[in-house]
């Protein structure tokens, strides 16, 4: 596990934007796992910026997001389908047909995930995974737990998550229970992994998975097994860590 520091907020989303634009240059037609979530936002602006000027070309690329809320239509402005449109495939020149996201929408549930994991494992698994992280050390939506996740599944949410995520919602009682996830051992097949975390509610999650005990009660932790997985993180994100 590679950790670079940054200085804020802008800073991690520069370096996370440059570390994907080189991926997109070196394999045009390369598969990004992408997330959600604050985090990537100023990510996403920064590769538009740069794709607009005709520096980051997202013609060939195909995108595989890691999760949805169950239950939300792709147009409510509180989906990951929306989030995703409205952040990043609206202001680039990505072909939306190659644009995945799980289908919180599917009543039948299993199948969803079992169509979702079919579609990972056809494009061959991510060649970049980028993931933010949970305060308590989720990633995607894989929730501590005694035991690893493996392919897409449906969650229940925890009362940490669903408290984070309420603010985007109106409180905690209308962010949906239930969200489908891409699980671990999917997103550990992915060839490179770029975690971005920025603020001091991180600081505990980030210790944890850098340096604590690999463990599924902290699900990001399994990323110090990852034999190529760089984590860019803020001034406060790291707060807790030792310093270099
Ligand atoms: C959400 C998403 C995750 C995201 C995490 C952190 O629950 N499912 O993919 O990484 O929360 O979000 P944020 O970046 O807003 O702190």
């Amino acid at each position: 596990m590679r950790i670079i520091y940054a200085t804020d907020y802008r800073d991690m989303s520069r370096k996370a934007a440059n570390i994907i634009s080189a991926q997109v240059i070196l394999k045009p037609d390369c598969v990004l796992g992408l997330a959600t979530g604050d985090s990537p936002i100023g990510t996403y602006d920064q590769l538009a910026a740069w794709n607009q000027k005709g520096d980051c070309d997202f013609s060939q690329v195909s995108t595989y997001n890691l999760d949805e809320y169950v239950g939300l239509a792709p147009e409510n402005p509180q989906s990951y389908h929306y989030f995703m449109r409205k952040n990043l495939f609206s202001r680039v020149n990505i072909d939306m047909a190659n644009t995945y996201i799980p289908n919180g929408c599917n009543p039948d549930i299993e199948a969803a995930c079992t169509e979702y994991d079919a579609l990972v494992a056809a494009a061959g698994y991510p060649d970049l995974q980028l993931l933010g992280i949970g305060q308590n050390g989720h990633i995607g939506f894989n929730e501590p737990d005694v035991s690893f996740s493996k392919g897409t599944h449906c969650v229940e949410l925890s009362a940490s998550t669903l408290r984070a995520n309420s603010r985007l919602f109106d409180g905690p009682d209308s962010v949906p229970r239930r969200a489908l996830s891409v699980g671990v051992q999917t997103i550990m097949l992915a060839r490179r992994i770029l975690v971005i975390a920025s603020g001091e509610t991180k600081a505990r999650a980030v210790y944890d998975m850098c340096f604590g005990p690999v463990t599924p009660a902290c699900p990001a932790s399994i990323l110090q097994l990852h034999p190529n997985c760089t984590v860019i993180i803020d001034q406060d994100a790291a707060s807790l860590c030792p310093k270099e």
